[in-house]
């Protein structure tokens, strides 16, 4: 027998300007350190391709540097340069042909840059790295503090300096939409740098680019202005904020709203909301744990906002949705364990009507198997 139940919101489409969300479940950015010099490989074609296949509406890259001394290992994916196109518009292709929509998360990781790959150390490259061929490189930040005892020390970003990496993300914006990108987002959270120019934990600058909240923001809002001017105006823009820092000396959810009335005054169309990202960050880790930031940002500066952060079931999700938490639900970890998240999902909140989420290869066969699992 058939099982009916009503549309989900989760399972509903969204609009962002031309973009059409087949429903609203995303997958969050995730670092796979897979790669050689910034070029996507069968990994990532693999990895982001399974969650399209999976049902997943939009499917963001990890961290793609928008310069070589920007990435966080020696094996995140980049586009600072015309060779990681193409590589990068094979997976795109494989993206829409499943359905799905592409999302390209620009990042530029500042005082975390020269890391270890998380199997290595999960540090700043040390000798043992520099055996493996993996050498360090010199790595720049708001100020020359390091982000943490035993890091590399940064250089402090000067006028010129900021003006170059406001221009690189400029640059590889304009290479995600040759690659045919369908979403960019401005990796703005974790400690990385536009975040590090945010958070008074980080920005001690007395200069224009630090201080007050206004001079802390600037460098952050000048990249989503010239962001924005660069994307084409039918392609949205989205913003991943630490929405708290997890520290009270620190950046807080009243900061993160203000930022995000200033986003969507420049256009950009989402705000993401993860959290922390600095050493002495300290999270109330539980599921859902964030949605009442976005929440908040949803509300108070009347932007969409994208909820992330220990979303683990299709149930969860829709009340989130439902209460107006947000408008997209990014799932990370719980999709590496089954790319096939929102497919269930969509069974499980629409009984067989959800069947059709899924590519008929698998559905057509699964929908049945159902039914006879439901005559035992
Ligand atoms: C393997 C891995 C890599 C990640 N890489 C990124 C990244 O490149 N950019 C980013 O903004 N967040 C990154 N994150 C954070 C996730 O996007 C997400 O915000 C976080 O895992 C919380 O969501 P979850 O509880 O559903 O996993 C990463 C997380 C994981 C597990």
């Amino acid at each position: 027998m058939a099982t009916t139940q009503a549309r989900s919101l989760l399972f509903s489409p969204l609009e962002l300007r031309d973009v059409t969300l087949r429903n609203r479940t995303v997958v969050s950015p995730m670092c796979q350190y897979s790669a050689t010099d910034g070029v996507a490989n069968d990994w990532h074609l693999v990895h982001l391709g399974q969650f399209a296949m999976g049902g997943f509406a939009l499917v963001f890259t990890e961290a793609t540097a928008v310069v070589a001394e920007g990435r966080i290992s020696h094996g995140d994916l980049g586009l600072w340069s015309d060779a990681q196109i193409a590589p990068l518009a094979r997976i795109a292709d494989h993206v829409h042909a499943r359905g799905a929509r592409l999302g390209v998360q620009l990042a530029h990781a500042g005082r975390k840059a020269s890391m270890q790959r998380p199997w290595y150390g999960n540090g700043p490259l040390d000798a043992a790295d520099t055996a493996r061929g993996d050498l360090a490189w010199p790595i720049v930040g708001p100020t020359a503090t390091p982000h943490g005892e035993g890091w590399l020390r940064p250089q402090a970003l000067d006028r010129a300096g900021i003006d170059r990496i406001v221009g690189a993300f400029v640059a590889a914006a304009k290479r995600a939409h040759a690659a045919g990108a369908d979403v960019v987002e401005i990796h703005g959270a974790h400690g990385y740098l536009l975040h590090s120019f945010l958070s008074p934990l980080a920005n001690t600058r007395n200069d224009d680019y630090g201080g007050s909240l206004a001079g802390r923001m600037r460098v952050p809002l000048a990249v989503a202005r010239a962001v924005r001017a660069a994307w084409p105006a039918g392609k949205p823009l989205f913003f991943r904020t630490s929405s708290i820092d997890g520290n009270a000396a620190g950046w807080s959810l009243d900061d993160t709203v203000v930022l995000a009335r200033e986003l969507a005054a420049i256009g950009v169309d989402v705000v993401d909301c993860s959290a922390g990202g600095f050493t002495t960050s300290r999270l109330d880790f539980g599921p859902g744990y964030l949605l009442p930031n976005a929440a908040r940002v949803r509300a108070q500066a009347g932007m969409a906002t994208q909820a992330v952060g220990f979303i683990l079931t299709a149930r969860q999700a829709e009340e989130a949705l439902q209460r107006g938490d947000a408008d997209l639900v990014a799932i990370g970890r719980a999709a590496l364990m089954d790319p096939h998240w929102a497919g269930r999902a969509a069974v499980e909140l629409e009984g067989d009507a959800g069947w059709a989420h899924w590519p008929a290869q698998y559905g057509w066969w699964l929908e049945r198997h159902a039914a006879l699992l439901r005559t035992f």
